[in-house]
């Protein structure tokens, strides 16, 4: 079995993207990426730390608003506003989920598809669609990369997902597919999941049930990604794949801690960079 090191990967991809930092630097240009946060979702509030101990470790500036969770929608849109066109910020994230009362959808189509690292605006899910993305998606991207850069093939591959949200789920299937892969996504209304998912020769795994696919939903040999975060009765972080029931019928497998989330991050930092370059 082999162990899909997210945790390194990121590293080197952030080593890279360190000196791409420093030749902007060179250039009069401070890489900058804006973080928008509503509320006090806890997990929200570790992501963003996350991210923002990623850009302070790359060089990149990290400007950081947190908003309370009352936020009413037109200074969120005035905030987006104000981003979108002060020349010295090169990306923008509002971290998801917000507050209910606030429209998701619209918030996000407030976003300059030039400065929307995390390739949510319509123009970007569009490109993405039609197979010329210009941004990656953080998450789907990350994991792509993984499987790829540990030598592993998607072409032709039965690839299943269980999840059909815009963050993982759908643009993950349009990577695949960018990849040549046999895409099916599965969801809660999925007539017989363990059926489905037992003709996965790489299974991704992100419903948010904890150690929920045991061995009885994976093909020996498969590859299993889990995307999966929760916590155990004892407070331990675990994944969505029972790891140590499936790793060991598994070919390759993440860790739940160090596999695909500093992925995600490390695109993140990859789409600044990128931002920053492009203006
Ligand atoms: N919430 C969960 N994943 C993500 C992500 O990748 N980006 C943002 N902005 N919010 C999220």
């Amino acid at each position: 079995m082999m162990l899909l090191d997210g945790k390194k990967l990121a590293q080197e991809i952030k080593n890279e993207l360190r000196e791409r930092v420093t030749r902007m630097a060179e250039t009069g240009i401070e890489t900058c990426l804006a973080v928008v946060l509503v509320g006090d979702n806890p997990a929200s509030h570790t992501y963003v730390n996350m991210k923002e101990k990623d850009c302070h470790e790359l060089g990149i500036k990290s400007l950081r608003y947190d908003l309370p969770s009352d936020t009413d929608e037109a200074t969120l849109l005035g905030l987006i506003d104000q981003l979108n066109s002060d020349n010295g910020v090169h990306g923008i994230l509002v971290q998801l989920p917000l507050p209910r009362h606030l429209d998701e959808q619209k918030v996000i189509r407030a976003i300059a598809p030039a400065k929307d690292v995390d390739c949510f605006t319509p123009v970007n899910v569009g490109l993405l669609a039609t197979g010329k993305p210009v941004f990656a998606p953080c998450t789907p991207a990350g994991i792509v990369r993984l499987i790829k850069a540990n030598g592993l093939d998607i072409a032709g591959k039965n690839v299943v997902i269980v999840n059909r949200s815009n963050i993982v789920g759908k643009p993950l299937m349009h990577l695949m597919l960018m990849e040549n892969a046999t895409v099916t996504i599965a969801h809660s209304r999925t007539v017989d999941l363990k059926e489905v998912c037992s003709k996965a020769d790489i299974l991704v795994a992100a419903v948010g049930r904890r150690e929920m696919f045991d061995e009885t939903y994976v093909k020996p040999g498969a590859v299993v990604i889990d995307v999966g975060v929760n916590r155990n009765e004892e407070g331990k972080l675990v994944g969505d794949v029972c790891f140590d029931k499936v790793a060991p019928i598994a070919s390759a497998i993440t860790p739940c801690v160090g596999g695909v989330g500093p992925m995600t991050r490390a695109i993140l930092m990859e789409n600044t960079v990128r931002a920053a370059e492009d203006k």
